[in-house]
């Protein structure tokens, strides 16, 4: 799934592009606001595509960035998962703990 970005014309937004997060053109112009919306959880990269924003937004520009961080080992493995995770059958009687790490 690493095709270069394309341009859609028949997108709502002008001069929109959409293209594999994990492969985005080096030379990718900086844009005005990167929109990533319920994606990060579900790149074997997640801290690269964050690195690439660095760049890749232009100085004032947006990364706009949703994600529920339901992270699973199919999509991501373990060590790269970002922020706050639930652990099932905690000691304490929780059911669920929030862990970090
Ligand atoms: C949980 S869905 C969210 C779909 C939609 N953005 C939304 O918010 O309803 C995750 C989406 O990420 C896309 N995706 C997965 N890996 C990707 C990648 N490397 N680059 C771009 N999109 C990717 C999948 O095709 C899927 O549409």
């Amino acid at each position: 799934m690493c095709d270069t970005v394309s341009n859609h014309s028949t997108s709502p937004i002008p001069n929109a592009l959409q293209g594999d997060a994990c492969a985005l053109p080096s030379n990718l112009a900086p844009v005005d606001c990167v929109l990533a919306a319920n994606l990060l959880c579900r790149l074997p990269e997640p801290t690269a595509f964050l690195d690439r924003c660095r760049t890749l937004v232009k100085p004032g520009g947006v990364l706009v960035l949703v994600s529920p961080y339901s992270w699973l080992k199919g999509w991501t493995d373990k060590a790269k998962w970002l922020g706050g995770y639930y652990k099932v059958g905690v000691e304490g009687g929780a059911a669920w703990q929030l862990c970090y790490g």
